[in-house]
């Protein structure tokens, strides 16, 4: 058994992110390493006496330190972190590719978490904020698919994965002229289009190689589980639930887990399917390296052209362009 002080009670957070005008809703520890074990002091208070001191540590730009919370304020954390992080997107005359960094390091600490230590509804609605802040910095069309590519992860693991489906979705979205409301939720369906994935086991999910047949069984169990989790949270419309489900059908058949063909399958699952595999292919994994976006495109279009929908791999092509 661990102790309540043990290091997997502890999550490091990024300090910079936190508005320092903002109070405290959580206490802060640093880690201190005894000769045989590691203790986390508490180094920040959320007690309003203390609130001078902690505004001056938010306010230093040069510190270094590596600081923690407790995983109980994990979800007041994300909180507070996505309202300093708006603050920063909406307000600071940073460029679109800065803010869009902040905003996907924020993404990858919610996505982590909840792919690999706690998959609560709580943290999975933290996702909500950063699509809406996603699209804020979207909004200016000056990023578009080539500045993606410069900030997007390029390791594959499932948590960045979701994020930049969800990016990919957005922009595609956008400009092709899909409404602002669409352009919303295919950003929600992209990031939570593997969410099934939280009930496979890590084995697999990280497996350094192939998956064998059987593991192959059990990933694609994720579609059908995925519409479960969002179905049970009850907060998600049904084109982001469609999103979760038929991400793996194809478009002349034989997909999973319903094996709908051709336009029964959902417009938002056809776009997520496209984004899906381009990510895939473009992504680095320890079997395989990442193909540049030409080499992903003429695979997609001449060994995989059937599981798409034609006419959105065509835009798809065109809109992946250099500068696009
Ligand atoms: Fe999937
Ligand atoms: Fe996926």
């Amino acid at each position: 058994m661990s102790s309540e002080n043990s290091s997997e009670h502890f999550h490091p957070i990024d300090i910079k992110i936190l508005d320092s005008k903002s109070d405290l809703v959580f206490n802060i520890f640093n880690r201190v390493q005894d000769a045989n074990e590691e203790r986390f002091v508490l180094y920040a208070s959320k007690d309003p006496r203390y609130r001078d001191k902690v505004r001056e540590l938010l306010a230093s730009s040069d510190f270094m330190e590596e600081l923690f919370i407790h995983e109980d304020d994990l979800t007041l954390y994300f909180e507070q972190a996505t309202n300093s992080l708006r603050d920063f997107v909406v307000n600071s005359s940073a460029t679109p590719e800065k803010k869009m960094e902040k905003v996907y390091d924020l993404s990858r600490d919610i996505t982590h978490q909840f792919f690999e230590a706690n998959s609560s509804p709580e943290i999975l609605r933290g996702s909500d904020q950063v699509v809406e802040l996603m699209e804020k910095c979207l909004e200016s069309n000056e990023l578009g698919f080539h500045g993606l590519t410069k900030i997007i992860e390029k390791d594959y693991y499932t948590y960045t994965h979701s994020i930049n489906v969800g990016l990919y979705c957005m922009t595609f979205a956008l400009k092709i002229g899909m409404p602002a409301d669409e352009v919303h939720e295919l950003g929600l369906g992209g990031m939570l289009h593997d969410v099934g994935k939280s009930k496979i086991p890590l084995e697999i999910i990280n497996k350094k190689g192939p998956l064998s047949e059987e593991e192959f069984e059990v990933i694609k169990n994720h579609t059908e589980s995925g519409e479960k989790v969002l179905k049970g949270m009850g907060c998600y419309g049904d084109k982001v639930i469609q999103m979760v489900g038929q991400h793996h059908e194809k478009y002349a058949g034989k997909g999973y887990h319903r094996g709908l063909v051709g336009n029964d399958i959902a417009l938002f699952a056809r776009i997520c399917k496209l984004t899906d595999v381009y990510d895939a292919l473009t992504t680095r994994r320890s079997y395989k390296k990442a193909l540049k976006t030409i080499e992903a495109l003429t695979i997609m279009k001449t060994k995989m052209g059937q599981d798409f929908d034609p006419k959105l791999l065509n835009a798809f092509i065109r809109l992946m362009g250099p500068k696009a």
